[in-house]
């Protein structure tokens, strides 16, 4: 992929620059710089007739403004963006004037503020025609285009999809789900959108009935496999590993496996492979068994995919608390 140059580049501007936010303008410049780096050294020629998974968008973010409603963003977005030396604005309580000059919305503030910032007066006519990409936990696309076109979407709307990445962003290492568009987003668009949300880790596409699934299992899942990942590091601790160490051998086993899946390995058949007759794991593995691990994690999923789907409702918990 050639970077494009800067004339023909999109302006991206980010609504809300909190962790999220900065984490996904983290990843888009690092792959740019990356290409750009790339771009200078010879590529071998081709051996194969392999094509990438996804194409490449056309046009590629080249400018960058990044809104906050705090004056301290400013400070921090620039702190953590500005040695990747690309165009960046930082603009505070501005977001009508960064949204008329973008050509691709990011919408990451809190999801109760999404209101606010697109009901400011000339928002509506700041992002027309434009595509604006949420990635507001528990608010659905709909919920968006309702909000901003009561009385039913016109020809020069913009352009909503929902996106939920996950914290490992600030990693590169995101786990980030595409909501589909009905009617389905340009090429152009969701290649775009593709290839954002690939800067900071892997995307897949779903319907956005499976949303608040994925928020429980991308979401929530960080969570859960910490949690995990401590009571790993605990056991070994109880038998007189130093805790630093344990720590590091669990993060890293858990990476390892994780490696495995990704490569094609299917848990089950990694399990398998690793019982030994008589062995030591199968002999864990009973014990996790015993104890309903597995029935327990898969029920914290659908627990937490209730408590998901609520969200965007006003609705807190599982006992409903209105805010
Ligand atoms: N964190 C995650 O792991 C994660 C994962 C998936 C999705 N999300 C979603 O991503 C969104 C952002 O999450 P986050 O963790 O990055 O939150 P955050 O750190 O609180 O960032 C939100 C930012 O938006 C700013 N903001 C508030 N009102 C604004 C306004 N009117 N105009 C411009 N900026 C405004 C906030 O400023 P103030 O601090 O002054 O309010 C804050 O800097 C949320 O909707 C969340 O559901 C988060």
């Amino acid at each position: 992929m050639s970077l494009t140059p800067e004339s023909q580049g999109l302006t991206l501007t980010v609504l809300g620059c909190g962790t999220m936010g900065i984490s996904i303008l983290g990843g888009v410049m690092a792959t740019l710089a990356d290409t750009r780096l790339r771009s200078h050294i010879p590529s071998p020629s081709p051996s194969g007739t392999s094509t990438p998974a996804t194409e490449p968008p056309e046009r590629l973010p080249s400018k960058f403004i990044a809104c906050d409603s705090r004056r301290e963003a400013e400070k921090t977005v620039k702190a953590g963006l500005g040695h990747y030396n690309f165009p960046l604005t930082t603009l505070t309580n501005e977001n009508i004037r960064g949204a008329s000059q973008a050509d691709v919305i990011l919408l990451a503030c809190k999801p109760q503020g999404f209101k606010d910032i697109l009901g400011e007066k000339g928002m509506k006519e700041a992002i027309a025609g434009k595509l604006l990409i949420s990635i507001l936990a528990g608010v659905t696309g709909k919920q968006i285009e309702d909000f901003l076109y009561p009385d039913g979407v016109p020809e020069n709307a913009c352009r909503v999809v929902r996106v939920m990445p996950n914290t490992a962003s600030a990693v590169r290492e995101s786990m980030s789900v595409i909501a589909a568009s009905n009617p389905p987003l340009s090429p152009a668009q969701h290649s775009l959108v593709t290839w954002i949300f690939n800067s900071i880790g892997r995307t897949v596409s779903l319907p956005p009935t499976n949303m608040d699934a994925c928020t429980a299992l991308c979401g929530s899942g960080p969570a859960f496999f910490a949690l995990m990942l401590e009571a790993v590091a605990d056991g070994a601790v109880a038998m007189g590993l130093p805790r630093q160490e344990a720590q590091t051998m669990a993060a890293q086993t858990m990476r390892g496996t994780a490696g495995l899946v990704l490569n094609g390995e299917h848990p089950a058949m990694l399990r398998d492979k690793v019982s030994t007759p008589g062995g030591c794991t199968i002999g864990g593995l009973l014990v996790l068994e015993e104890g309903t691990v597995r029935g327990t994690v898969a029920r914290a999923v659908r627990e937490a995919t209730v408590v998901a789907s609520q969200l965007g409702q006003g609705v807190q918990g599982v006992n409903g608390t209105r805010r």
